[in-house]
């Protein structure tokens, strides 16, 4: 067996391991909910037994894609090293104990964290997924790619990492040290992942979120990153200052017009034939067995946006926005859109 089945293979295992864990985790934890708070209406992600097959075959398809990422040597594979199973237990404790605090919010279905932040933006400061503090407390950051890997029950990374196929054709032609660029890093998953595969590029992390940045920053300690707390519709950064940018699940938590704002903030700070690329939910229409998920998810997980982010076709919003070459690639539940600043 060469290198690359032997990679493949083992990816394979590895990642049947783990979406079994999570899938076992989100029965835990909706049976822990269920027994403190019986009146309590949990999400069941699971779709009628007829859709299982193809559920089943999208995933494997996404963990296909993924694994190639590997096999080439795009990414390194220590990627992959699983964490400790005694911080993973630790977290998981932590986050049936918020599962039932959460499920309160459920019950009120609208809610604020209780904080006075006067200097963010109103549309900020909610519990999205009913988190307790939404994105503002290291509570919520500690607990938050545990608990979106529950909610897409071990796939989430491998759907961040689609941005890897458009960013290494970019870098592979590209000359010198590149500024690469990300936009709501949250706890910085992918920004760890980046800065892995291209450490010779210069990458700058920013989040809105003050708790989240400050554990992105943790996890990348000693490496030569920036951090920068920012709203991607207000950047701080200069005209053509960047050649990459990229974002993954910011653009379905923001309201329309913040959306078309943070698509022309990330064009005016590429430069002239700077790439830019976002992976965020699939949209309305484009996968039909999956309309009953894009219909509950925003109810089962407050995302007060997510409804009129769906039906904004992302690669005429590129286009709108004067982007070129603009592409896509769906993988599972979510889709990666890139597209190029003119030279
Ligand atoms: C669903 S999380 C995604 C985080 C991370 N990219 C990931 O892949 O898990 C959304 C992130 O967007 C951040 N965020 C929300 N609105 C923002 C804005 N206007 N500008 C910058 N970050 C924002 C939040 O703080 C949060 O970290």
């Amino acid at each position: 067996m060469g290198r690359k089945q032997v990679v493949e293979r083992s990816h394979q295992a590895f990642h049947m391991a783990r979406t079994l864990t999570y899938l076992g985790e989100l029965k835990l934890l909706n049976s822990f909910t269920k027994l403190f708070r019986p009146w309590v209406e949990v999400p069941e992600n699971h779709p009628d037994k007829a859709l299982r097959p193809f559920l089943l075959k999208d995933m494997e398809e996404l963990f296909r894609h993924d694994a190639g990422l590997f096999s080439s040597g795009i990414l390194p594979l220590p990627l992959l090293a699983p964490e400790s199973p005694i911080e993973h237990g630790k977290r998981l404790a932590r986050i049936l104990y918020t599962g039932v605090k959460m499920s309160r919010l459920r019950k009120v279905r609208e809610s604020k964290p209780k904080v006075e932040k006067p200097d963010l933006p109103e549309y900020f400061v909610r519990n999205f997924h009913w988190q307790i503090d939404g994105y503002l407390s290291d509570e919520s950051a500690a607990v938050y790619d545990h608990q979106v890997e529950i909610l897409f029950t071990g796939t989430a990374a491998a759907m961040r990492r689609l941005i890897f196929s458009p960013l290494s054709d970019f870098l592979k032609n590209f000359d010198g040290k590149a500024d690469i660029l990300e936009l709501a890093s949250g706890t910085g998953e992918l920004s760890a992942a980046v800065n892995m595969a291209y450490p010779k590029h210069h990458l700058t992390v920013t989040d809105l979120s003050a708790p989240y940045l400050a554990l992105a920053q943790k996890r990348l300690r000693g490496q030569e990153v920036d951090f920068v707390r920012a709203a991607a519709e207000e950047l701080p950064f200069k005209d053509a200052s960047q050649d990459v940018i990229y974002s993954v699940f910011l653009f379905h938590e923001l309201p329309s017009e913040i959306r078309e704002k943070a698509l022309a903030e990330a064009f005016r700070v590429l430069r002239p034939g700077g790439l830019f690329i976002m992976v965020d939910s699939i949209q309305k229409d484009e996968v039909p067995e999956y309309a009953w998920a894009l219909e509950k998810f925003p109810v089962d997980f407050h995302e007060p946006f997510y409804k009129s982010y769906i039906q904004w076709p992302v690669e005429a919003a590129l286009t709108k926005h004067n982007f070129t070459h603009v592409e896509s690639r769906r993988g599972f539940f979510s889709k990666c859109v890139w597209g190029t600043k003119p030279s």
